[in-house]
């Protein structure tokens, strides 16, 4: 067994495992370089491209789990809503989702078939790593802002205004996908999947009561359906420092914190054996490699001896991060911990 997959079982009594989200992008010159000559969502449908960038990391840094190369967008782009992704501005979804008319008028499909080339990559990847293969998808909640809001939005207001005023169509679309990210999130435990992170970017737009409403109800019927496949599953939230004691309810097998929290605060709160997964504040990549050090020590030394830990970042990595400092921060892991 590996580090991560201890840790994510509660039974790691190694130094923690280290991996961070985003880890496969832009901020690293060998993923620069292939991104000049592809498009971003070419990458992610060739195979052996993403399964190429899955790689780059884990070479350069040595992290202890690979996320693999794609993006939360592909269950949407299957639905045929016109997803492309527009230099320095982010998802463009042509036709998104304004009436109850347009849930319905979604297509149904077949994930198997439309994300095939998914489960190719991960074939790929399995075979060249030795550390474990992270598969993740996006949120129903999430997505459903992705959809209504044609892009990524300051406030999600459209999809705010909807939940508030047509909840029960709301809970349709939830649903719905609900249902295809359990279809999805089964092909890729099929294709050799080791774990999962499920991740819910804007569940900190929610109040308490609505994020149990319409994020949370959701997450559970995901986490419900995969567990007899035994698949390892961290849910990830922005506001998982607020969210934390209501996401431990779902019994998933960690739980991704931002950077808001003290982990120790949350540990008394979240009681083994759920895994806690973060939660540096991306920021502090941009401080010198000392800095760097300096913090990462300070968060190690705060959960020394805790068998489900995972270092990881509170959110995805910034693409304008220095390489040194990501160096550091994988080397104080493996060498003072
Ligand atoms: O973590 C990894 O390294 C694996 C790959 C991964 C990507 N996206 C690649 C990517 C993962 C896990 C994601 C998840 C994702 N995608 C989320 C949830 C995570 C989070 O950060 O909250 C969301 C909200 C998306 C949707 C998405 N994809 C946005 C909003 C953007 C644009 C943002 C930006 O920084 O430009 C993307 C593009 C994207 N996804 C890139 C990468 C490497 C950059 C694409 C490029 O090269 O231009």
């Amino acid at each position: 067994m590996s580090l991560f997959l201890n840790a994510l079982a509660g039974r790691n009594h190694s130094r923690p495992p280290v991996w961070l989200m985003r880890q496969a992008g832009r901020y690293m010159p060998e993923y620069r370089a292939i991104r000049e000559k592809h498009l971003f969502l070419q990458m992610c449908h060739e195979p052996e491209l993403a399964a190429q960038v899955t790689l780059l990391p884990i070479k350069t840094f040595g992290m202890d789990a690979a996320i693999l190369f794609s993006d939360i967008l592909v269950i949407p782009e299957a639905l045929g809503v016109g997803l492309h992704f527009k230099e320095s501005v982010g998802p463009i979804i042509e036709r998104p989702l304004s009436s109850f008319a347009d849930i319905q008028n979604l297509p149904s499909i077949n994930i198997s078939e439309c994300l095939s080339y998914v489960a190719e990559a991960i074939k790929i990847c399995r075979k060249q790593l030795q550390v474990p293969l992270v598969g993740f998808c996006g949120a129903p909640f999430t997505l459903a802002c992705y959809l209504i809001e044609g892009g990524s939005s300051q406030n999600f207001k459209k999809t705010k205004k909807w939940m508030l005023k047509e909840p029960s169509s709301f809970h349709m679309l939830l649903d719905r996908l609900a249902d295809l990210t359990i279809d999805y999130l089964h092909l890729q435990v099929k294709a050799g999947i080791q774990a999962i992170q499920i991740f819910d970017s804007w569940a900190h737009i929610l109040a308490h009561s609505q994020f149990q409403e319409f994020s949370l109800a959701y997450l559970k019927k995901i986490v419900e359906a995969l567990r007899p496949t035994k698949i390892p599953i961290i849910l990830f939230c922005r506001g998982s420092s607020v969210f934390a004691p209501l996401m431990a309810q779902v019994e998933p097998s960690g739980i991704s914190l931002d950077w808001n929290c003290s982990l120790q605060d949350i540990r008394r709160a979240v009681p083994h054996p759920i895994a806690l997964q973060g939660n540096l504040d991306p920021d502090i990549l941009y401080a010198s490699p000392e800095e760097v050090q300096r913090h990462v020590s300070h968060m190690l030394k705060s959960m020394q001896g805790d068998k489900g830990y995972i270092f990881n970042l509170g959110h995805g990595i910034h693409p304008d991060t220095p390489v040194d400092s990501v160096h550091a921060l994988v080397e104080t892991i493996k060498h003072e911990a």
